[in-house]
């Protein structure tokens, strides 16, 4: 991994134009490809009505449509309460606010994506992000590397371990729900995210002198079983495509956005969709958001449902475990569409 700048630092230098290696000229122009009446808006699914017995059938209907359709969704009533998440909010925004030498004190060691730092960097000539983060491992357990989770804000590390608890509760909760919409076993598959990896990703983008041509976080399509977006403030910056159209998905206050990856799509035959999705920046505003990464264990094996293979139709991707398949998509050559490894 090759080392790059801070953003947070480049955009304090109050520059009239960005550094030519973030200029997306091999983008279409990042504006004007998104759509631009109101009438496309990422659907709304409320948990409550998923769990009432009066509610859950019609409710069940509007997830299993939002994950063929969209394979994004707002969730609201997800059962965390909004002091969870604001307090989760308000530490990573101290965090972010340290200055730049006390935050290196958790930097990304040199070949790791984890701790604060910047996305996987590989070329010299590689565009750029117009963005920091910091990349942190929580769950299990076991897995978290203290030597980077940050002791200043004090509450950091208090906050995010509760936090990461909270997501998995939702996790949990929500596959219990896509399984039954796709009328496939539960039981193992909410266990599998019982015990699960969740890793977590917060995103620092300052306000950047020419937003319309650079990316906040270039298009990809998650790998995990799905992510769990918290989106910090007012300003909007996520968007997902849609029928060729880039669509915003507005900041929403107290829900949390669902963001279908690879593992879900697979595990469904591709019959929820992974969408291809960006983060844009701002021209005088900053933007955070959290995001929460989950996968089963390890030992899970991801591949197209028995039930779903029954019905007819052929198994579309192979089956490997979690933990062969991550190995797949961190081995994978650059350019490598790491899903054609997956495809039978
Ligand atoms: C993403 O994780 O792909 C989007 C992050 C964001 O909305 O900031
Ligand atoms: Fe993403």
């Amino acid at each position: 991994s090759i080392p790059v700048p801070s953003v947070q630092e480049l955009a304090s230098l109050q520059l009239e134009a960005v550094p030519s290696r973030y200029i997306r000229d091999d983008m279409e122009s990042i504006i004007s490809t998104v759509a631009s009446d109101n009438t496309l808006r990422v659907p709304l699914i409320d948990m409550t009505k998923l769990v009432d017995s009066e509610s859950q059938e019609t409710e069940l209907q509007k997830l299993h449509a939002a994950c063929k359709e969209w394979g994004i969704f707002q969730l609201i009533n997800h059962g965390v309460s909004d002091e969870s998440l604001r307090n989760m909010n308000k530490q990573t925004q101290e965090f972010f606010d340290l200055p730049l030498k006390e935050k290196k004190r958790w930097a990304q060691k040199p070949g790791s994506l984890e701790g604060y730092g910047q996305a996987f960097v590989t070329s010299e000539e590689q565009k750029l992000d117009w963005n920091d983060m910091i990349f942190l491992k929580a769950l299990p357990i076991e897995d978290r590397n203290l030597e980077i989770w940050p002791e200043n804000p004090p509450k950091f590390r208090e906050s995010l371990d509760r936090y990461s608890q909270d997501m998995r509760q939702i996790a949990v909760a929500l596959t219990r729900f896509m399984a039954m919409g796709l009328e496939i076993e539960t039981r193992e598959l909410c266990a599998a995210y019982e015990e699960g990896l969740y890793q977590i990703r917060m995103n620092y983008y300052p306000p950047c002198p020419q937003p319309e041509r650079v990316t906040g976080l270039t298009p990809h399509v998650d790998i995990p079983g799905f992510a769990l977006l918290l989106d910090c403030g007012d300003t909007p910056g996520l968007q997902v495509l849609k029928d060729g159209r880039w669509i915003f998905v507005e900041p929403l206050d107290g829900a949390v956005v669902v963001d279908m990856g690879r593992i879900t799509e697979i595990l469904s035959n591709g019959l929820y969709k992974a969408p291809e999705h960006r983060a844009v920046v701002n021209k005088s505003k900053e933007r955070r958001s959290i995001v929460t990464f989950c996968y089963p264990d390890l030992s899970f094996k991801v591949g197209p449902a028995m039930e779903l293979i029954k019905l007819g139709s052929p198994p579309l991707y192979k089956t490997v475990t979690v933990e062969e398949y991550l190995g797949c998509f961190f081995n994978r050559k650059p350019d490598f569409p790491f899903i054609d490894t997956m495809k039978i």
